[in-house]
């Protein structure tokens, strides 16, 4: 009998892991956590161009990434916030090309979590 109930608790493991999303690797959450600290950087006004043109190349990172993936949505969404740091280095002093271009950058954040981050605690994501 109590084989039975180990039995069954694992095949019950089995089933939970395998509807669970995927563990991101260390490159991956160290890339979004770069994306993270420089969209902050951005939204304060620090160094703006500088970490515009940081986050070009973490997006490329994720971007390549992704790419073997060949999800849609993530490479849109990777493509759209690198635009929108490209428009932010390109936008100067203008607070109206700035606030577009931050949208833009926003926006590829959110489209690409939308359909493919799962938050599993207040401090765990996964890949789906
Ligand atoms: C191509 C898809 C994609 C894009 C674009 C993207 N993210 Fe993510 N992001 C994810 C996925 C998937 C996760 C969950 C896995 C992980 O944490 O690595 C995530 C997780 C995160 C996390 C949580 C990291 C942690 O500690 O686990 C932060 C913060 C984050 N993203 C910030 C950003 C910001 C800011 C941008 C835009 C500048 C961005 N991301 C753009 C896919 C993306």
């Amino acid at each position: 009998m109590k084989t039975l109930k180990v039995t069954f608790a694992g095949l019950f493991l089995a089933a939970a892991v395998a509807m669970a999303g995927e563990k991101p690797s260390a490159d991956h959450i160290k890339w979004m956590k770069d994306l993270a600290a420089q969209n902050g950087a951005i939204r304060k006004g620090v160094d703006v161009e500088k970490n515009a043109k940081d986050m070009q190349a973490t997006l490329k990172l994720v971007g390549a990434f992704w790419k073997t993936r060949n999800s849609e949505v993530a490479s849109k969404s990777c493509g759209q916030s690198y635009k929108g740091a490209a428009a932010l280095v390109e936008a100067g002093a203008d607070k109206d090309k700035q606030m577009a271009a931050m949208k833009m950058i926003g926006g590829g954040c959110k489209g690409c979590h939308d359909a493919h981050r799962v938050k599993i605690s207040d401090t765990e994501n996964e890949i789906k």
